[in-house]
């Protein structure tokens, strides 16, 4: 079967598992991520940030943007342009997010990023215990990373998104440090 194939069987079933944890569950596990996350040497010596804005089923990011913003750290989310590509805009208060047409919220306006970033909390669909990485199959992230100076990559997703395998090609980044709720990884 082509990489493509593949991929986009196991993007389903990853769909499938992660939408299997009911809200109490996804609070509690991304909670422990989160804290996890943020105990890391990587994140605690880190000034620029840029991290995603949790949507949906997704790793809750709440806790980690509200505590980078009360430590006054930079922090960047993504926004998506013309549908081809992502960019990384400063959000420096909550109140300056909307929904875009899906519903993710993004900055309304702001600074596009100009400077080195220090970590980057990227979602993801599928991870491997060797820190590959299987996104929603647009390579936003991928083309991102090529195009972006950052120190740390850091994946963070549930534990059973986590599978042995996955296909790997040539575009995809993979992470530098993987977390979830019972293991973290670090490739640095
Ligand atoms: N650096 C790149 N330059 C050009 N094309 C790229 C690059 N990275 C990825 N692509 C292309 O983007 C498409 C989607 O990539 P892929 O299937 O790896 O998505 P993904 O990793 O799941 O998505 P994302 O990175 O948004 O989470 C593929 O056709 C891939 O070849
Ligand atoms: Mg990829």
């Amino acid at each position: 079967m082509k990489p493509d194939n593949k991929k986009e069987l196991l993007r389903k079933e990853m769909k499938k598992k992660r939408s299997s944890l009911d809200n109490a569950a996804r609070n509690e596990k991304s909670r422990k991520i989160i804290e996890t996350l943020c105990r890391t040497k990587e994140f605690e010596q880190s000034n620029t940030v840029f991290c995603y804005v949790s949507y949906m089923d997704e790793v809750e990011t709440n806790l980690v943007i509200n505590h980078i913003l009360r430590n006054n750290l930079k922090l960047y989310v993504p926004k998506i342009i013309n549908n081809e590509e992502m960019i990384a805009i400063r959000l420096s208060n909550l109140s300056d997010l909307e929904p875009d047409k899906i519903g993710i919220l993004t900055p309304k306006t702001g600074e596009i990023l100009l400077e080195p970033i220090d970590v980057v909390i990227t979602p993801g669909l599928g991870f491997t215990r060797k820190c590959e990485r299987l996104g929603y199959g647009r390579g936003y992230y991928d083309r991102w990373f090529s195009k972006n100076s950052v120190k740390t990559k850091i994946g963070v997703a549930f534990e059973i998104q986590i599978t042995d395998n996955l296909p790997v090609e040539k575009t995809d980044v993979p992470m530098d440090m993987l977390i979830t709720e019972k293991n973290t990884i670090n490739m640095q």
